[in-house]
C-alpha cells in the first residue's frame, strides 16, 4: 500500500498553484477589483456570485456556500477523487507526489501497473488469434468496437502464456495476481482458457482481471477474478465506471450511472448504446460503492437481473444506499421481469424498452415503503402501525433533509402519526446545521475557543479525519447533540461527520474563510508523534473527556439557574438532563439530583 501524502506536501502545493488560472481553463473568469468573479458551477445563477482569490488561493460562492482550494474545487467540479486530484495539481507544478515511508513503497506500485498493462495487452493479441474466443463473444452479440472499448481479451488455454511471454521475477507476478502458486511452490498462470475483462481504476489504468470460462462446462468456476493486490481493493472498484467517465467526457457529461450485476450486463449495454453501466465484481453493492457514485453522478439506478437472487441484492443495495442519500442525490430501482438480467432484455427487447425501465424506475423511498408493506394488511391500524416501527431503522440511516422529511411525512399520513414520533426532531442531534454548507461570508466570525483539549483532539482528527469513524455511534450521537458553537474542535467535528472520509486537505478547505484556518492547518502539519493505534486511543479517550466536560458545564449552569430562581421548571430541566446524561453514560458516573446538592424548590 502506498503511504499518506503529507500534508505539509499538500500545502506548499497548493502555494505554487494559481488557482485563478486553474479555474479560469473550466470556467471564465473576469476580473473584479483584487478578486475574480463568474456564475457560480455549482448552483444554477444569471448574476455572478462565483469569487476566486489569486492571493489566497481561494474560491468561495456568495450565493451557494461552495468554497476551497485547487483541490477541492478538482474534487467538486471534476469530480475527482483524492489523491487523484493532489496528482493532478502536482503535475501542473511539476512535482512529485511524496509518500510517508518514502518512494521505497511507491516504486513496486508503478510496476505492477506496468506489467498489468503488458498482461492486458498480451490477452487482447490472443484474443485475435483465437478465433474460438472470437465466435464466443459474436455469439454473445458483441462487436469488435465494444470489445476494444472495454479491452476485452482472451486467456488461451495451458499454465505458461503469460509466464512464458512476461520477462518478470515471478514474485511480482504472483504480486499482480497474474500467477499464483501452488503448494509445492511451482507458480502457473491464474488465469486459463478464459475471456478476460481488465478492471480500470478511475485513471484508466489496469489493475485487475475478471476472467469468464468459455464454456459452462469447462474447468473451475465461471467468473474468476483477480484477488486483492496492492493496486486492487475489490470493495472499491466498479467495473465499467471509467469506460462511462471517458465516453460521456467526449458526448454529453454524464448525469447518471446504471448498476447492473454482471460483466456481460454492463459490456452488452454499452454495445446496444447505453454506456452509462458499472458492475461491482461479484460482491454486494457496498456503502463505499455508492459514496464513489455520488462522486461523479447525482442519480444512480440499480438494475438487477429479475430473480430471487437479484431481488436480494436489490434490498442489499437499497440498505447500502441510504447513508449516502443526502439532497439533490437519487438511488432508484428497476425491477427486471423474472428470469431477464440486463444483457438478455437489451438483446431481446431493445435498448429503447429498457431505457423506458430506467426512466420509470422506483424511486428508493418508494421501494422501501413497498417492501416493507408487503404481507402487511395496511387496513389496519396496527399494521399502519407496525410499518412505521420497521421503517425506523431505515429512515434514521438517511441524511438529515428533504428525502427523510418526504418519507417521514408519508409514513405519518399512512399511520397518522405525528411525524416527530417516527423521526425526533434533532433536539439532540443538530444535523440540520450539519448538512448546511457554511454560511455565506461569515464574515468576522467570532473567535473561537481553543482549549488545551480541543487543540489535542483537533490535532489528532486533522492528521487523520478518519479516526471519526472510529468513534461508537453514541458518541457521536453525544458529539453531534453538543450545540457548543464557540468549540473550534465541535466545529471541525461537524465537518468530519459529515464528509466521511475525507482527507484532512478536504477537511481543512472546509475552513479556509474562517480567521482560524491558520491555527488548523498548523495543527495538521505538526508531526505526527503517536503510531495508529495510541492516536485513536487519545482521540477517542479525548472526545469522552470532551463530552463530559460539556456535560458538567452544562450541569452548573443549570444549578446556577436554580440558585437563581429555584422553579419547578428549572429543577425539571436539571433532572432531565440529569437523566439524559445518565443514559450516555449508562448509568455512570452521574450524580444525583438537586436534593444531593442542597437544592430543592421553594
Ligand atoms: P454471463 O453468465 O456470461 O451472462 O455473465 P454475467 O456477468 O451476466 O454473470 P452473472 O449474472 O451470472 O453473475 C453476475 C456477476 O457475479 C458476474 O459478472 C461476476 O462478477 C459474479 N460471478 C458470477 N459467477 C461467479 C463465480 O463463479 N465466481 C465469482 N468470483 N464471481 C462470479
Ligand atoms: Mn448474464
Amino acid at each position: 500500500m502506498a503511504g499518506r501524502i503529507p500534508q505539509s506536501f499538500i500545502n506548499d502545493l497548493l502555494q505554487r498553484i494559481d488557482i485563478v488560472d486553474l479555474i479560469d481553463s473550466r470556467v471564465k473568469l473576469t476580473k473584479a477589483g483584487k478578486s475574480w468573479k463568474a456564475c457560480c458551477p455549482f448552483h444554477q445563477e444569471k448574476t455572478p456570485s462565483f469569487n476566486v482569490n489569486s492571493e489566497r488561493g481561494i474560491y468561495k460562492c456568495f450565493g451557494c456556500g461552495a468554497g476551497g482550494t485547487a483541490l477541492t474545487f478538482l474534487m467538486e467540479h471534476d469530480r475527482m477523487e483524492f489523491v487523484e486530484a493532489v496528482e493532478a495539481l502536482a503535475a501542473i507544478a511539476h512535482v512529485e507526489v511524496p509518500r510517508e515511508g518514502g518512494g521505497r513503497v511507491e516504486k513496486p506500485d508503478t510496476g505492477l501497473y506496468e506489467l498489468l498493462d503488458k498482461a492486458a495487452k498480451l490477452y487482447r493479441e490472443a484474443l485475435r488469434d483465437h478465433p474460438e474466443a472470437i465466435d464466443y463473444l459474436k455469439g454473445r452479440g458483441l462487436d469488435g468496437r465494444t470489445a476494444a472499448r472495454y479491452g476485452i481479451g482472451f486467456a488461451p488455454p495451458g499454465w505458461d502464456f503469460l509466464k512464458t511471454r512476461l520477462d518478470v521475477d515471478p514474485d511480482r507476478m504472483v504480486a499482480a495476481g497474474l500467477v499464483a502458486r501452488n503448494d509445492a511452490g511451482r507458480t502457473y498462470d491464474r488465469f486459463r482458457h478464459r475471456i478476460m475483462f481488465p478492471i480500470r481504476d478511475s485513471r484508466g489504468r489496469v489493475v485487475a482481471f475478471g476472467g469468464r470460462l468459455l464454456s459452462d462446462a469447462g474447468e473451475g468456476p465461471k467468473y474468476l477474478n483477480s484477488p486483492e493486490t496492492p493496486v486492487f481493493h475489490k470493495a472499491r472498484e466498479l467495473y465499467g465506471l471509467y469506460e462511462a467517465r471517458h465516453s460521456a467526457q467526449r458526448g454529453s457529461g454524464l448525469d447518471r450511472l446504471i448498476v447492473v450485476e454482471g460483466y456481460m450486463d454492463v459490456v452488452a449495454l454499452s454495445r446496444n448504446g447505453i454506456r452509462n453501466a458499472v458492475a461491482t465484481l461479484g460482491t454486494a453493492v457496498g456503502t463505499e460503492h455508492f459514496e464513489r457514485l455520488y462522486r461523479n453522478v447525482s442519480e444512480v439506478v440499480c438494475c438487477f437481473d429479475g430473480d430471487r437472487a437479484g431481488r436480494q441484492a436489490a434490498w442489499r443495495a437499497l440498505e447500502a444506499s441510504l447513508p449516502s442519500l443526502r439532497d439533490g442525490r437519487q438511488c432508484k430501482f428497476v425491477f427486471l421481469p423474472e428470469g431477464e438480467d440486463p444483457d438478455s432484455l437489451v438483446g431481446s427487447e431493445g435498448r429503447e424498452h429498457l431505457e423506458d425501465l430506467i426512466t420509470a424506475s422506483k424511486p428508493a423511498g418508494d421501494y422501501l415503503v413497498d417492501s416493507l408493506s408487503e404481507g402487511l394488511d395496511l387496513t389496519s391500524m396496527d399494521a399502519r402501525a407496525r410499518l412505521c416501527e420497521l421503517a425506523k431503522p431505515f429512515v434514521s440511516r438517511i441524511p438529515r433533509g428533504v428525502l427523510r422529511r418526504l418519507l417521514v411525512d408519508r409514513l405519518a399520513r399512512i399511520a397518522e402519526l405525528d411525524p416527530d414520533a417516527i423521526d425526533p426532531p434533532s433536539a439532540d442531534i443538530d444535523q440540520r446545521r450539519l448538512e448546511e454548507p457554511p454560511p455565506p461570508d461569515p464574515g468576522p466570525a467570532p473567535a473561537a475557543r481553543t482549549t488545551g483539549l480541543d487543540r489535542r483532539l483537533l490535532r489528532c482528527l486533522l492528521q487523520e479525519p478518519s479516526l471519526f469513524g472510529k468513534l461508537d455511534t453514541s458518541l457521536v450521537r453525544a458529539l453531534l447533540g453538543e450545540t457548543d458553537d464557540d468549540s473550534l474542535f465541535l466545529r471541525v467535528a461537524r465537518w468530519a461527520a459529515k464528509d466521511g472520509d475525507a482527507d484532512a486537505s478536504v477537511l481543512l478547505a472546509r475552513f479556509v474563510h474562517e480567521p482560524f484556518y491558520n491555527e488548523l492547518r498548523d495543527l495538521a502539519d505538526t508531526e505526527r508523534m503517536l503510531d495508529a493505534d495510541a492516536l485513536e486511543a487519545e482521540f477517542v479517550g479525548g472526545v469522552r473527556h470532551y463530552l463530559g466536560e460539556c456535560e458538567r458545564r452544562r450541569r452548573l449552569a443549570l444549578v446556577d439557574s436554580i440558585r437563581n430562581a429555584p422553579t419547578k421548571e428549572n429543577i425539571a430541566r436539571y433532572l432531565n438532563a440529569s437523566r439524559a446524561a445518565r443514559n450516555r453514560t449508562g448509568g455512570a458516573d452521574v450524580e444525583t439530583s438537586p436534593e444531593a446538592e442542597g437544592l430543592t424548590a421553594k
